[in-house]
């Protein structure tokens, strides 16, 4: 029977808020929220959406060198207003995104610059960057823009591209640009494939559930080691 005055303790919340371009974030994401659950974490998945999205593939080389310029300028791209889910009540809230010319991408600029206080103040924030492998500028930014807002940075997730150097920056830039390296005769003896690999995919499920199990035992996430172990950074 139940008592007077006593409510069932409910399960950890998450909040993960999250932009995606080429569709990697969004794998990541997926695989980590399903560790998550599998804690028996309740995980809230809210997208940051452009107000004019730019389209994956851009599909021509000027149009993606002209976006490379724009991105180092730290551009903002104008978001629609979140979803009111967001201003719940989390235990933690994941921001996710990938790196845009060693910066957060445009929609996270924006959604920082509109909403960053509003959103972030006093609440524990967790970064999760997908990038082909440079991300320090992006991680040490994001950090002081969140804590200016008066979010608690605790942890960091990152994952990088698996692919060696040279083909993993050509093949990412010839990605955008909507051709397929990983089909040409040349580079696509070295570059095999986009983005990140399913071994990661793998490794953000166990992240996720890590990650969770801290979340069930209010264990400090800065005791955590979420670092990807693959391509590591
Ligand atoms: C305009 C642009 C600029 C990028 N700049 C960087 C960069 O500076 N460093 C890096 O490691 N990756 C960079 N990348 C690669 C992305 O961060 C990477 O492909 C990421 O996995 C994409 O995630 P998404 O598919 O969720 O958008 C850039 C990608 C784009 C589109």
């Amino acid at each position: 029977m139940e008592q007077q005055g006593m409510t069932a303790p409910s399960n950890p919340r998450v909040l993960i808020l999250y932009y995606s371009f080429s569709g990697q974030t969004t794998g990541l994401l997926h695989h980590l929220g399903l560790g998550l659950k599998n804690q028996g974490i309740d995980v809230t998945v809210e997208k940051v959406r452009p107000q004019d999205p730019p389209r994956f593939p851009v599909g021509a080389i000027l149009p993606t060198l002209a976006m490379m310029v724009t991105t180092t300028l730290r551009q903002r791209l104008p978001i629609k207003e979140p979803d009111p889910a967001v201003w719940a009540d989390y235990d933690l809230l994941i921001l996710a995104g990938p790196t845009w010319s060693y910066n957060p991408s445009g929609p996270i600029l924006d959604l920082i610059d509109r909403y960053g206080p509003r959103l972030f103040r006093n609440r524990q924030v967790l970064p999760l960057i997908s990038c082909r492998g440079y991300w320090r500028l992006h991680w040490w930014g994001l950090r002081i823009l969140l804590r200016r807002c008066g979010a608690q940075v605790t942890n960091r997730i990152i994952f990088s591209h698996p692919a060696p150097e040279p083909w993993r920056t050509i093949g990412v830039f010839l990605k955008i640009a909507g051709r397929a390296p990983e089909r040409s005769r040349l580079i696509g003896r070295y570059y095999k494939r986009f983005g990140h690999s399913k071994e990661q995919l793998a490794e953000a499920e166990l992240l996720g559930e890590m990650l969770g199990a801290a979340l069930a035992k209010h264990q400090p996430l800065a005791e955590l080691n979420l670092q990807s172990l693959i391509a590591s950074p």
